[in-house]
């Protein structure tokens, strides 16, 4: 039954963490809350690519003991409370932003915004109820681009009891590393990249591994959760050896489930499969990106047991979160323009500015993390619906990403599908697209670009919710 990763077995590191079967695991905590999961962020050496040991990776350990691998992997349920303490044992502020989950504004973990700094040696409990089901993530809200370049990015599955019951689940942290020579950081950014599509990492791993290998049950019905927790790159998703449908997107299911082809998505944003493994003990699937000329492997998932004969129609849909749908008779329009910028000087911030500003939203360049002394972009009223006019005028790909509000794409010039309601849209290039969403969550929310150079020099604002 259990998807467990021989190698995962062999290292028994806390990448266990991240594979495991319906019911185990973190879920037996997160029920009890809200006794608070203890979330220390502290810095590790861990072996990321094949060029020695990286010193001072940052990641989150749940004990006493010292972290040996990436952010657990934390299960939520839907409507119940969750609690978690951030203890903060790095050498800098920091906080935790639970990206996608619609909960007060004070639990969301933006620094002077919503909560203060927590500086080193101190704690924050956060506790709040998850009011959707799905696959959402967590990271800092605090110079964004070092700690989440360097490790701070973990997976949250909020399960719904209601949920169909899979043979497997396998959950999958995707992202890369910036490193050079003996496995060393480089510097998180290139100014001319951040002006341009954003700079790459040189390891890309999933859940911290290369191209990992999953034991899954043969004939089985599995269901795999990506997350693109990357700073920069846009993945293209696709398989080989195995017919794979989407069954949920950024945290909401799909109406209707549909074969995976090869999809897009962004930094932020995450996707839900099921896959009918092939019944032949041994067999591979792959997982790869199939973006750009060489498409590269993810992860192997590898047929193991009996065969379970499970039919892909046998699949039950799954239970939709209370999102509210926009009234677009009343509606009203705000149009957001996203633009490249002429450069101005950056204002101090004292939590990552980059010193530059080459992106905008409505003309104003986002002067890093503080908030004076930008306005809101919009002041919205609590209850009401809103039609944001999203256009790119840039010829790259922008994630824009909206706390705290769910919204659904209405149209597009650029997109035939629709996805369900989001809290993310990979906004392509000339793109043009009206996203419905109704201002159900009081206080100050972020959108933002999710590739961290562009949100780090212009590409951020804020609506009020009051
Ligand atoms: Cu995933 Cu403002 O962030
Ligand atoms: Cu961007």
């Amino acid at each position: 039954m259990s998807a467990i990763s021989r190698r995962t077995l062999l290292k028994g590191s806390a990448v266990t963490a991240a594979c495991f079967s319906l019911g185990a695991g973190l879920s037996a905590r997160s029920r009890a809350a809200p006794s608070p999961l203890l979330l220390k962020a502290q810095f590790i050496d861990a072996r990321l690519g094949n060029d020695g040991v990286t010193r001072k990776v940052m990641t989150y350990g749940t004990g006493d003991a010292a972290a040996t691998g990436m952010p657990p992997v934390i299960r939520m349920r839907k409507g119940e409370p969750f609690a978690a303490r951030l203890l903060n044992g790095l050498d800098e502020p920091t906080t935790i932003h639970w990206h996608g989950l619609r909960i007060v504004n004070a639990m969301d973990g933006v620094p002077e915004m919503t909560q203060p700094y927590v500086y080193p040696g101190d704690s924050f409990d956060y506790a709040f109820t998850p009011p959707d089901a799905g696959t959402f993530w967590y990271h800092p809200h605090c110079n964004t681009l070092t700690q989440m370049g360097h490790g701070l990015t973990g997976v949250i599955v909020v399960e719904d009891p209601a949920d169909p019951v899979f043979d497997a689940e396998i959950v999958i942290n995707l992202r890369d590393w910036r490193l050079g020579n003996g496995g060393a950081f480089l510097a998180p950014f290139k100014p001319r990249d951040a002006a341009r599509g954003g700079t790459y990492g040189t390891i890309r791993t999933a859940n911290w591994q290369q191209e990992p290998v999953y034991d899954a049950p043969s004939g089985g019905l599995v269901r795999v959760r990506l997350a693109a927790t990357d700073v920069t790159r846009i993945y293209t998703l696709g398989t080989e050896g195995a017919a794979a449908m989407v069954i949920a997107l950024d945290g909401n299911p799909v109406e209707t489930p549909f074969p995976l082809d090869r999809l897009d998505f962004g930094p932020g944003q995450r996707v839900e499969l099921v896959l009918r493994m092939p019944d032949a003990e041994g067999t591979v699937v792959r997982l790869g990106n199939f973006r750009g000329s060489s498409p590269w492997t993810i992860a192997t998932l590898r047929a193991a047991g009996a065969s379970l004969k499970r039919d892909i129609r046998d699949m039950k849909p799954l239970p939709a979160n209370p999102v509210l749908e926009a009234d677009l008779s009343v509606a009203e329009r705000i149009p957001l323009d996203f633009t490249a910028t002429a450069e101005h000087a950056p204002a101090p911030s004292i939590c990552g500015t980059l010193g530059y500003t080459f992106w905008a939203i409505n003309k104003v360049p986002w002067p890093g993390d503080t908030l004076d002394p930008v306005a809101p972009l919009s002041e919205l009223k609590l209850g009401r619906s809103y039609v944001l006019q999203v256009r790119n005028r840039t010829p790259h790909a922008h994630p824009i990403h909206l706390h705290g509000l769910s919204f659904r794409i209405l149209n597009s010039n650029k997109r035939t599908i629709l996805p369900p309601p989001t809290d993310t849209i990979l906004l392509l290039p000339d793109e043009q697209a009206e996203l419905g969403l109704v201002a159900d969550n009081l206080g100050d929310w972020l959108l933002h670009c999710h590739v961290i150079e562009h949100q780090k020099t212009g590409m951020s604002g804020y609506f009020r919710v009051a």
